[in-house]
């Protein structure tokens, strides 16, 4: 874990926590917040990755934390409880391709831990910091700087849809956007923004992963920066639940339209494993 200091001296800049920052969308959208002058930090848990970035990105603030150990994940809140931040985006996520592998123990423990349990513990803390900063005059004033003081989740489209069949993956991005549609009721209040982002596919280097390097053939795929584009649209509109593309989006709304045995016997063979 670098050192925190760091994070604290150069607090002008409104400043943004990225859990799940280290690669894909999360670094994408750390980047994009670093060229529009915010201080940003990221936390992920491979070491490769984090050092890529402090030699590539020194201004960017890096934190290893294995979100699947709840101990380690309470430690790094912990540590990051001393800093202010306007914005937290959760984009920590952990899929396989279910289709082609039997979801395993590993595999399941990972993805309810980081999909589900991670992202509960690390809202549950960035809202009542948010709510605690507000209290402080002093760190309302930096609140003023940024933006309207936000948490942001990335969730999927695969959790737009309900049907019984539906993988751990879209059924713990279903629950994670039902948490988020909470936290953004219970935060009203607060004046504080909540925001879910429930995206089609993005041409990532993990999807490509999962599809042997190249992910091209997935429908309606869209670039990291396509995707960048939308989520800071919708967090400028305060969109509740963001779903994009729009081909995609008209395709899941006709699907929750259909008869439930209708929905079961299409999805169960095509659509269940979107990630
Ligand atoms: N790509 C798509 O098609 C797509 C579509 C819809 C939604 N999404 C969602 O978008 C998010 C980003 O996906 P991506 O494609 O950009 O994948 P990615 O590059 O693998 O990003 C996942 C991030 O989560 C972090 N992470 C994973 N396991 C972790 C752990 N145990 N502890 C701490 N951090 C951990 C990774 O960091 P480390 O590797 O350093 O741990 C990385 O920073 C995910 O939530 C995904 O479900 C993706």
């Amino acid at each position: 874990m670098k050192n925190l200091a760091k994070g604290i001296t150069r607090n002008h800049a409104p400043h943004i926590i990225i859990v799940g920052g280290t690669s894909g969308l999360g670094l994408a959208l750390a980047l994009h917040h670093q060229t529009l002058g915010w201080q940003v930090s990221v936390v992920g848990s491979s070491a490769a990755k984090i050092a890529d970035i402090n030699s590539q990105h020194p201004a960017i603030v890096t934190y290893v934390c294995d979100l699947t150990d709840p101990n380690q994940t309470q430690t790094l809140l912990d540590n990051l409880s001393g800093i202010s931040f306007q914005k937290l985006i959760y984009s920590a996520g952990s899929y396989t391709n279910e289709r082609i592998h039997h979801l395993n123990q590993a595999d399941s423990d990972q993805m309810l831990a980081i999909n589900l349990q991670a992202f509960e513990q690390v809202f549950r803390w960035a809202s009542s910091q948010l709510k605690q900063q507000l209290k402080q005059s002093c760190q309302a004033l930096d609140m003023t700087k940024g933006d309207r003081p936000s948490l942001i989740c990335i969730a999927s489209i695969a959790g737009t849809i309900e049907y019984p069949y539906a993988s751990l993956y879209a059924k713990s991005k279903r629950a994670m956007i039902a948490t988020a549609s909470a936290y953004r009721a219970a935060l009203v209040p607060y004046d504080i923004q909540v925001n879910c982002i429930a995206s089609g596919y993005i041409d990532t280097q993990a999807l490509r992963d999962l599809n042997d390097g190249d992910a091209s053939h997935k429908p309606f795929i869209m670039s990291t920066q396509a995707a960048v584009n939308h989520i800071m649209q919708a967090i400028d509109d305060d969109v509740e639940l963001a779903i994009f593309p729009r081909s995609m989006r008209y395709i899941t709304s006709a699907l929750n339209h259909l008869p439930k045995p209708v929905l079961n016997w299409i999805l169960h063979s095509k659509l269940d494993k979107a990630k």
